[in-house]
């Protein structure tokens, strides 16, 4: 998979992906993360990339031409699945989301600033937009680190553990079980028998009641039928 991320501060990005999980996915082979700097692609002599807003109003808006540009730069030479816009009004990206991502080719993730970017990019290049939070940010530039987080760590061959990212929280709308490691007895804070007890199947059974107890108490609305 190859990820192309266009920002005006790529550095912010730079160290996590050089420093998580990403970067054996990266050193593998498995994956390709491209940080792109969108002053790069300005043109005009003073390198800008954000105008006044038409009709008044506080904040800059990041311009059309520097965005397109390197987007078709990056088109001309491979074909995108999504070209993803990173905004607090995009939907609320879900584990779903980001399970349908993991299985694409090629995406592009676009991490706006200010007040965002001109609306006709949203309206003719952007394909899909994505909120991780009902908050507020000063740029898209965590949000699309984010984003890139969940969906590297569900390809094969990412995590050292195969099997670990499915049972993850909100894989199966559950939330996931407590889980403990040694000493077994903690100056008197013991765990569960059952984990003791040697019997995989009881403890699957044990766990699969505490995810649904604990969603039952924390998450109910992840209960609910959609
Ligand atoms: N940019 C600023 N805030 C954001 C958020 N909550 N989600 C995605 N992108 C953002």
């Amino acid at each position: 998979m190859r990820i192309d991320i266009l920002s005006a501060v790529p550095s912010l990005m730079q160290s996590f992906f050089e420093h998580s999980i990403l970067q054996r996915a990266k050193d593998k082979g498995i994956l390709e993360i491209h940080l792109h700097n969108i002053r790069d692609y300005a043109t005009n002599k003073h390198k800008q990339i954000d105008d006044y807003q038409f009709g008044g109003g506080a904040g800059m808006v990041m311009m059309i031409e520097p965005i397109l540009a390197c987007i078709e730069m990056l088109q001309q030479q491979r074909s995108y699945d999504e070209i993803i816009y990173m905004t607090p009004d995009g939907a609320l990206l879900e584990q779903k989301t980001v399970n349908t991502l993991s299985l694409k080719e090629n995406l592009i993730i676009l991490c706006g600033h200010y007040k965002g970017i001109d609306e006709r990019l949203r309206e003719h290049i952007v394909t899909k937009e994505l909120s991780i939070g009902s908050y507020v940010l000063s740029g898209g530039e965590l949000p699309a680190a984010v984003l890139v987080d969940a969906i590297g760590r569900l390809i094969p061959g990412v995590l050292g553990d195969e099997t670990s990212a499915l049972t993850d929280s909100f894989q199966d709308k559950l939330l996931a079980p407590p889980v403990y490691t040694r000493p077994a007895d903690y100056k008197g804070w013991k765990i569960p028998d059952i984990l003791l007890s040697g019997n995989d199947k009881l403890i699957e059974e044990w766990r699969y009641e505490q995810s649904v107890e604990r969603t039952r108490k924390r998450r109910p609305d992840l209960l609910e039928n959609d």
